[in-house]
């Protein structure tokens, strides 16, 4: 027992210590008051010293500590601590698409009363950029147009409007290997969950009564909000 309360003394006591010392640098470990190990290392951080809190959050880490998760070109960044996205997040769908909708007045199961929206998503042939995963080599287009069912409630409207937003930030496709076919080099989905069939054959249809409340979800850890 007494091990113990010596051992439960001397956390508490170095705690307090490190408290005093200010907060810990979450992307370098080290306390924010002393140097990061990482100062010297990069040519573009080598002036940058001291530390700074992000705007939204207020998480702190050592300024040439957050330019490294800055790339030069970068649009947002993500908190490392709790995620909060600061700026706009942009992504790797290639350039030239198109999005367009049409209402149809059929019923999707789970919707006896609505009509239905059809989301059709087309891109034209190309090649990868540096963001890709082979730069240089053209990407492929297996499945397009692509077509995607909501309901036309006004959440079903409300989620098309945040798709559009999504669409426009390059954020709803992507260029990598289809985990459905193994395909490399492919224009596939990047996350944001679409249904692309009526009925529930391939686990992508309706009925599923949580649809709209998770792709919203989906689309807000991409920074995509109604007040974005
Ligand atoms: N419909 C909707 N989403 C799908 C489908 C589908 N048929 N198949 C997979 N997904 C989702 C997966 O759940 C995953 O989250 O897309 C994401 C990426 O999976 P990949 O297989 O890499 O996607 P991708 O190759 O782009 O598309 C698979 O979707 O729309 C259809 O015709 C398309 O057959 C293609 C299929
Ligand atoms: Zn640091």
């Amino acid at each position: 027992l007494a091990t113990h309360t010596k051992e439960v003394e001397d956390a508490s006591t170095s705690a307090a210590a490190a408290a005093e010392k200010g907060p810990e640098c979450s992307i370098c470990l080290s306390n924010c008051h002393e140097e990061s190990p990482y100062q010297a290392q990069k040519e573009t951080s080598r002036d940058i010293v001291g530390s700074v809190s992000l705007s939204r959050c207020g998480h702190v880490f050592h300024a040439c500590c957050v330019l490294q998760l800055v790339s030069h070109d970068a649009t947002s960044i993500v908190c490392p601590n709790c995620k909060t996205i600061h700026g706009v997040m942009t992504g790797t769908q290639p350039p030239g698409g198109t999005m367009t909708v049409q209402t149809q007045s059929m019923h999707l199961p789970g919707y006896p009363h609505s009509k239905t929206i059809v989301v059709s998503y087309n891109f034209p042939r190309g090649v990868q950029d540096a963001k890709h995963p082979n730069p240089g080599r053209p990407y492929y287009l297996v499945g397009f147009p692509r077509v995607a069912y909501l309901p036309d409630t006004r959440q079903g409207r409300q989620v098309l409007s945040l798709l559009r937003k999504a669409f426009d930030r390059r954020l709803i496709f992507t260029v990598g290997t289809s985990a459905t076919t193994s395909q490399p080099d492919c224009v596939v989905w990047n996350g944001v969950h679409h249904k692309t069939e009526v009925t529930n054959h391939g686990g992508h249809g309706y009925p599923d009564p949580n649809y709209l409340d998770n792709v919203t979800m989906e689309l807000a850890a991409l920074g995509v909000t109604e007040d974005s």
